[in-house]
């Protein structure tokens, strides 16, 4: 057999499908609500903040675990925020987005055969995440409307073998914020088997409704096994600049920093500077990225609503899951790639977010990190679409 082929680890997932959307969208020229990429610019002060380290000569390598004036400042904000101490030199490591945060803890900590409890829906990284670092992934459904768990089905899901969960809250593409009495239920199964939580919290500013954002590094007995990942990508609108990091217990920095050295030495040094000062904005910049992110739900779910998809309001991050099966498409493919190439809209298939595609078939998830305008002619292209029995939900 010819060796010119990939590796059994690189064969066993597919190619990112969301990426795959924004590609065919920009072939069809339609208005992008699959990935989710603002199309707004970034704070002024942030942008000015990275043109200032270039001019200033930040050209060379960072140290590799992050600069250290960044570690500092994600050390601060995460005491500040949430009552956690964060030592810098011993808990915290910038990486190139949470991307390349959450891979490096993975390959970090997991040995082949551990078993991983994974939530799906999922962001669709965490399947290759998962065999890439050679974790068996044990999935837990969130079950609609409210994107709830059920906590027997979480503890079946613990054993021996379990050594780590991985939570996304705000949750990517629910719009679930889990709960303090959630999050207590996980750290409960957490301490009992020993397990490490691993939590993207790259949404934590984007919340509504009056949610709060609660850390699981928060709840007692946690921050020992928590890995918190966050990044710059989604709060201050530069999802390409590629800096996030990781907050760690001092047990497995080491092995997190490792991993993440020979993975990529380190995220751009004078983004890293402006990291800085993104992270020294005043507190009413987190409040006004909340409210405008509120604004524009809420005219996207009017939008849905209008052309009879049914939604599912999140509470939080900036995406709605819908459900299509009143359209009388086949499955969320075809009706995704009908969406893009007739109606001028590209959306997500809701399949990509289940590990068996059947429990995604009837979703789609649109995404609203966008200006008005963009939604407004999405609203315009939509009314192409027709539906054999009109009439939406929201839940
Ligand atoms: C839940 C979640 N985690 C991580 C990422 C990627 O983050 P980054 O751009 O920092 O790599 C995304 C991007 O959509 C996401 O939704």
């Amino acid at each position: 057999m010819s060796k010119l082929t990939g590796s059994r680890k690189a064969t066993q997932f597919t190619e990112s499908v969301i990426r795959e959307m924004t590609r065919l969208n920009q072939l069809h020229g339609g208005v992008n609500l699959s990935q989710g990429f603002p199309d707004f610019p970034a704070p002024a002060v942030v942008k000015d903040a990275a043109c200032a380290a270039i001019q200033a000569d930040v050209n060379q390598y960072a140290v590799t675990w992050g600069t250290r004036s960044l570690r500092e400042a994600i050390a601060r904000e995460f005491g500040r925020r949430h009552g956690v101490t964060v030592v810098p030199d011993e808990q915290v490591t910038v990486c190139c987005g949470a991307t390349e945060a959450m891979m490096a803890t993975m390959m970090a900590i997991i040995d082949p055969g551990d078993e991983v409890v994974i939530f799906e829906p999922f962001y669709e990284n965490y399947g290759p995440d998962a065999i890439l670092s050679g974790a068996t992934p044990r999935y837990v459904t969130l079950r609609e409307p409210a994107f709830t768990f059920d906590p027997d089905e979480l503890a079946d899901a613990f054993n021996n073998r379990t050594k780590a969960i991985i939570l996304n809250t705000p949750n990517n593409p629910t719009g679930k914020v889990f709960t303090r009495e959630e999050l207590g239920v996980i750290s409960a199964l957490c301490r009992k088997w020993d397990v490490v939580a691993i939590s993207d919290e790259i949404y934590e500013h984007i919340i509504y409704d009056g949610c709060q954002h609660v850390p699981i590094a928060s709840l007692e007995g946690m921050a020992d096994r928590t890995v918190t990942i966050n990044s710059l990508s989604k709060t201050y609108s530069v999802t390409g600049w590629r800096v996030g990091w990781t907050i760690s217990p001092p047990s497995l920095t080491g092995a997190i920093r490792k991993v993440h050295d020979f993975l990529t030495v380190g995220a751009a040094a004078p983004l890293q500077e402006a990291g800085v000062v993104a992270l020294g904005v005043p507190d009413s910049y987190y409040v006004e990225v909340a409210a405008a992110y509120q604004r524009r739900r809420d005219l996207l779910l009017g939008i849905l609503e209008r052309h009879h998809f049914t939604c599912y309001k999140p509470l939080g991050a900036y995406y709605i899951m819908t459900d299509i099966s009143e359209f009388g498409f086949r499955n969320d493919l075809e009706f995704a790639r009908y969406l893009v190439k007739d109606v001028g809209v590209a959306a997500v298939p809701g399949s990509s977010f289940y590990r068996d595609a059947a429990a995604g078939r009837t979703k789609l998830r649109f995404c609203f990190c966008k200006k008005d305008d963009t939604l407004l002619e999405a609203d315009r292209r939509l009314a192409k679409l027709s539906v054999a029995s009109a009439g939406s939900r929201v839940h």
